[in-house]
């Protein structure tokens, strides 16, 4: 039977998944016995739709990309529009919610009171949003295993690589001691381009364009992006109670071109480093820029790639490289851990 799914919010990251059902269905059907419809959409900004039965999703796309609106979207008997995001997630007949609306990440709202009326009316959540994760992982994961459903979080550090995953499931029965990590593409980009001789601020225009950055950079340059991973990764991974502000925080709006020009010359690279330690006082944290030697695994990591290293008492050091963001990327981030619910992973 296909898995009903009702999209909370409907910009970039949810067109992609609505794009990864559409050209994938064939072989998510016969590869993995994975079928997916979309029950409803609701969005702030471009309406909302709901049919039992499911929507047509190459109509949705093709609506969404002519007009930027769902209004457009036909007339068909059952339809309903308007509902609002809770309405959708109370009385829509979705299996689960994909939350992925523009959340405020000081308070994590919206995004933290849908999933609690998620959970709480018995669906599971699917999200690549930060915000929940990061304020809210104790409470919302008890609330998820009290109303026998699934939470969904692989997107919320590092997109559509598996961040998470891997060492939640493959790396299971190591006790991970360190995590470091370049966990913000935006900052990446601009720090390789200075080094190839851009300034800062051509560089930060370059990853605007190129749709790095979130709405408000100083997220990204500040270091508070790769702050809220880390906690999710120290929370989640550690199993540690991190709060956002026993994180040291540090970014790379002071660096000048000449602190980059005197890395070069030590046979050094400048990266945001994020570093979660666990020693005998608890977990220790901070986001901070480093020089870091060359032949460190993560010097070569450039441009807007992530990378994280887990250290392990079994396995070692593993790495893990790959993009941080982007619409098909995080698009697949919903999807996996849709495929996990499914087969009964997660
Ligand atoms: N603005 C973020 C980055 C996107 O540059 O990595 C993903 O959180």
């Amino acid at each position: 039977m296909a898995h009903k799914l009702a999209l909370i919010g409907f910009g970039t990251v949810g067109q992609g998944l609505a794009e990864i059902l559409l050209e994938k269905a064939d072989p998510l059907r016969e590869e993995e016995g994975f079928e997916a419809k979309i029950v409803a959409i609701s969005d702030m900004m471009k309406g909302s739709l709901y049919h039992p039965d499911g929507l047509d999703i190459r109509k949705v796309l093709e609506v969404t990309r002519e007009t930027g609106s769902l209004e457009g979207y036909p007339d068909t008997p059952g339809l309903i529009r308007g509902w609002d995001s809770f309405e959708t997630i109370e009385k829509s007949n979705a299996d689960t919610i994909v939350e992925i609306t523009f959340t405020d990440i000081k308070t994590g709202q919206p995004a933290i009171d849908h999933c609690r009326a998620a959970f709480e009316n018995g669906k599971n959540v699917v999200t690549s949003n930060k915000g929940p994760v990061a304020l809210a992982y104790p409470e919302l994961s008890e609330l998820a295993r009290k109303n026998g459903v699934k939470w969904g979080i692989e997107g919320s550090v590092m997109s559509g690589t598996p961040a998470l995953r891997i060492p939640r499931v493959s790396l299971a029965g190591n006790e991970i001691k360190e995590i470091r990590g370049i966990l913000n593409g935006t900052t990446n980009y601009i720090l390789t381009k200075m080094e190839e001789g851009l300034t800062y601020d051509e560089a930060l225009k370059k990853a605007q364009e190129l749709g790095y950055a979130e709405a408000d950079p100083t997220s990204d340059v500040e270091g508070y992006d790769a702050l809220y991973k880390v906690v999710i990764l120290a929370n989640v991974i550690m199993k540690a109670s991190l709060t956002r502000d026993q994180v040291e925080r540090k970014g790379i709006t002071g660096l000048t071109p000449d602190d980059i020009e005197q890395a070069r010359q030590e046979g050094k690279r400048w990266k945001l480093l994020a570093e979660i330690k666990k020693g005998q006082d608890g977990v220790r944290a901070s986001v901070s820029p480093v020089k870091i030697p060359l032949d460190d695994p993560l010097a070569g990591v450039t441009d807007a790639t992530n990378a994280v290293t887990y250290v392990c008492d079994l396995a070692g050091p593993v790495t893990l490289v790959g993009a941080g963001a982007g619409r098909t990327e995080t698009g697949f981030s919903l999807l996996i851990d849709l495929i996990n619910i499914e087969r009964g992973h997660l």
